[in-house]
């Protein structure tokens, strides 16, 4: 049993940066979300880039898919803009409670996208990530 479980859905690959850093944090790898996922654990950490202000389709079916009936769930996601990764949080945290998961909290940062937001998510973001990491695991 894995105490620590990341997957997340990443087009562009800024996701997955935080993703990494969150794994490295917890000394865990990123998982494959297409692969089937544990029913047990400590915590799941999920997250996403922002696609019309939704999560990608692979996570949302995963979410749709899975069992999450009383695990603890840490949300994370990169956006272009703050609203619209506010929307993408809120739209698989609402999912996923529906499926009697407990959300323990999130994070999300700006994401290069076409040309705005280059660098991102910048060093500091993926400090934060660290500690948000950190933080999460150590409240559950
Ligand atoms: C097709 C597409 C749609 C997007 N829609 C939004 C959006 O609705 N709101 C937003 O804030 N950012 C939007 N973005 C920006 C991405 O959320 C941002 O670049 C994010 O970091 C992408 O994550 P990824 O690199 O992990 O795929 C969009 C980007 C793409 C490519």
């Amino acid at each position: 049993m894995t105490d620590i479980s990341v997957f997340v859905d990443s087009r562009g690959g800024n996701t997955k940066k935080v993703a990494d850093a969150i794994a490295e944090e917890l000394g865990v790898k990123v998982g494959d979300l297409r692969a089937s996922q544990s029913d047990d654990g400590k915590i799941l950490f999920l997250g996403s880039g922002t696609y019309g202000s939704k999560p990608g389709e692979a996570m949302m079916k995963f979410i749709e898919s899975g069992n999450f009936t009383g695990r603890n769930i840490a949300i994370f996601g990169t956006s272009g803009g703050f609203a619209g990764g506010q929307k993408m949080i809120t739209a698989m945290a609402d999912t996923l409670t529906r499926k009697g998961a407990t959300i323990v909290g999130s994070y999300h940062c700006r994401g290069k996208t076409f040309l705005i937001n280059w660098g991102h998510p910048t060093k500091e973001e993926l400090d934060n990530a660290k500690k948000f990491a950190r933080e999460m695991f150590n409240r559950c």
